[in-house]
């Protein structure tokens, strides 16, 4: 099939932005820019890094994308004012190819309610910030948040301002995911319609899954002309979550010769993406997710195996060789060296090297003295797993856990404290894993209280490692995080100790940004 450039749909991917305001979920620099590195190899256009005015660390995470990641324009968000459009202008300006990305709500309720102002001064605003972003780069997105929503008309006047100013995307949210794909392609029509130049910018989509609609509504805006999905791998993002990368691809892919548009993204590398990002963020991949779940290419019925094994076709749409989910031929041993172990990290993209490849090194003899074949899923485990060895977080020394069922379980452990001290703990609890925790808590001093628990097995067989992903609340704020280790029990200690170090990470930064909040708010006009 011909493809044409105007054909050729962008795939914004804001798994670092949209994607890290879940709850729970706390990236640091390092986590973020190997899931940007990753998400350069899978072809993402742009990759929105973050929102740098919120965090120093934010800032931080930005700014080495922007300098170490190449291929994919990486965007900042910033709203309106001028501290925020600088902060994401210094964060991306080492990027090949910066973008600054810059918003403001044109819905009256957000406007009268959330902003207290009126349309004039959104229209104000949105001029403003457009005229101030152009100074710095030629690429410029506005986006008039709670587009969906919004009076079409006015939207329509705030765009064109926008576009006036020099804006090169406008991108129309359904922010809070409320609109049905026939609604919001109407609003499309009406807005191409009532603005004539939005032909000589690239329209985006940006779709929340509040209604479960966020894919859908996402292809009905590219069917309306749309030439940019923003999208988070796993489907991650405020709420419900953003429209999935995963789906809206693989939907463009495999219907090509019916939607006649396409993605450059190389979707092999799908799969592994998804992986990285379930790891790293401590959110699991439901079973029954479409395209990445576990269960997405296998059946369970009689009828449908027998289906397969005759002809793939009879009950599978897409190849799982298409998104790379085809077992890898990289298998090591007991005796594979270091040499052979940075190779096959290359191979699955891990650069590794120094301090870092000899701790993966550790680790993997480790494994393979207990486990005959170190496979390709082992290996990514291990070394996300390494990722997540934040320097100033909680560390297990040590830890003794007793279990019968003629007594309750008692747990001893002690702890190494980010200041480097150690602390200890003892306890009894209904399980293992409950006495555990608690001696946790004991040992650190904090009174967090377990929400969810997950086990799975990286591999199939008795020696596989074991994941843990634990969520746990803190007074009122959510952390989650993940272990890996052929001892469960280990993985679930470091599972809780990691989203423990998260909640507290998240609170120093609520801290700062209440600070920045009142700083700003008391201090004397410009
Ligand atoms: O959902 C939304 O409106 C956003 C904007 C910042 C684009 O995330
Ligand atoms: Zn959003």
């Amino acid at each position: 099939m011909d493809r044409s450039e105007k054909d050729r749909v962008k795939i914004f991917d804001t798994t670092l932005r949209d994607g890290e305001q879940s709850p729970g979920i706390s990236l640091n620099k390092q986590e973020k820019l190997e899931i940007a590195h990753q998400l350069a190899r899978l072809g993402a256009d742009i990759i929105e890094a973050g929102f740098p005015i919120t965090s120093p660390g934010d800032f931080e995470a930005v700014q080495a994308i922007a300098r170490e990641v190449h291929g994919p324009v990486i965007c900042g968000l910033a709203r309106t004012g001028k501290q925020d459009i600088d902060a994401a202008w210094n964060a991306v300006k080492d990027s090949e190819r910066p973008r600054i990305h810059t918003f403001i709500a044109t819905s009256d309720i957000h406007i009268e309610r959330k902003l207290q102002t009126t349309r004039e001064d959104v229209m104000g605003q949105a001029r403003a910030a457009v005229a101030h972003a152009r100074q710095y780069t030629e690429d410029v997105e506005f986006s008039p948040e709670d587009g969906s929503r919004s009076d079409v008309e006015f939207m329509a006047e705030v765009i064109q301002i926008a576009i006036d100013e020099g804006a090169t995307t406008i991108n129309v949210p359904d922010t809070v995911g409320y609109t049905m794909p026939d609604e919001y392609a109407e609003m499309w029509a009406r807005l191409y319609e009532l603005i004539p130049d939005l032909a000589k910018v690239i329209t985006s989509v940006h779709c929340h899954n509040d209604l479960g609609l966020a894919v859908a509504n996402s292809f009905s805006g590219v069917t309306a002309g749309a030439r940019q999905v923003e999208c988070a791998i796993n489907g991650i993002g405020e709420r419900a979550g953003n429209a999935s990368l995963e789906e809206i691809v693989m939907l463009l892919h495999t219907r090509e010769s019916s939607v006649g548009v396409w993605t450059s993204v190389n979707t092999r590398e799908i799969a592994r993406t998804s992986r990285l990002v379930s790891r790293l963020t401590g959110y699991p991949v439901q079973p029954n997710k479409a395209i990445v779940g576990r269960n997405a290419f296998a059946h369970e019925a009689g009828i449908h195996q027998d289906g397969v094994l005759k002809e793939r076709t009879t009950y599978e749409i897409m190849d799982a060789t298409t998104i790379g989910l085809e077992t890898n031929s990289i298998v090591l041993g007991k005796h594979s060296g270091r040499h052979a172990l940075r190779k096959a990290l290359e191979e699955l993209g891990f650069a590794v090297d120094g301090a870092a490849l000899n701790s993966a090194f550790k680790r993997f003899k480790e494994l393979a003295d207990k486990k005959k074949k170190v496979t390709a899923l082992d290996l990514e485990a291990i070394v996300s797993d390494e990722m997540k060895q934040a320097p100033a977080a909680f560390e297990i020394e040590s830890f003794e856990v007793e279990a019968s069922n003629v007594r309750a379980p008692l747990a001893k452990v002690t702890v190494r404290m980010p200041d480097g001290t150690v602390g200890s703990g003892s306890f009894t609890g209904d399980g293992p894993v409950d006495a555990f925790f608690s001696a946790i808590n004991a040992a650190t001093g904090h009174d967090a209280r377990l929400k969810e628990f997950h086990v799975s097995a990286v591999t199939g067989g008795r020696d596989a490692l074991g994941e843990v992903t634990v969520l746990l609340e803190l007074d009122g704020q959510l952390g989650s995080g993940t272990g890996v280790s052929t001892d469960i029990l280990e993985a679930s200690g470091k599972a809780y100790l990691r989203a423990l170090s998260n909640v507290l990470s998240d609170d120093a930064v609520a801290e700062a940004e209440r600070l920045l909040e009142q700083e700003t708010r008391t201090a004397p006009a410009p």
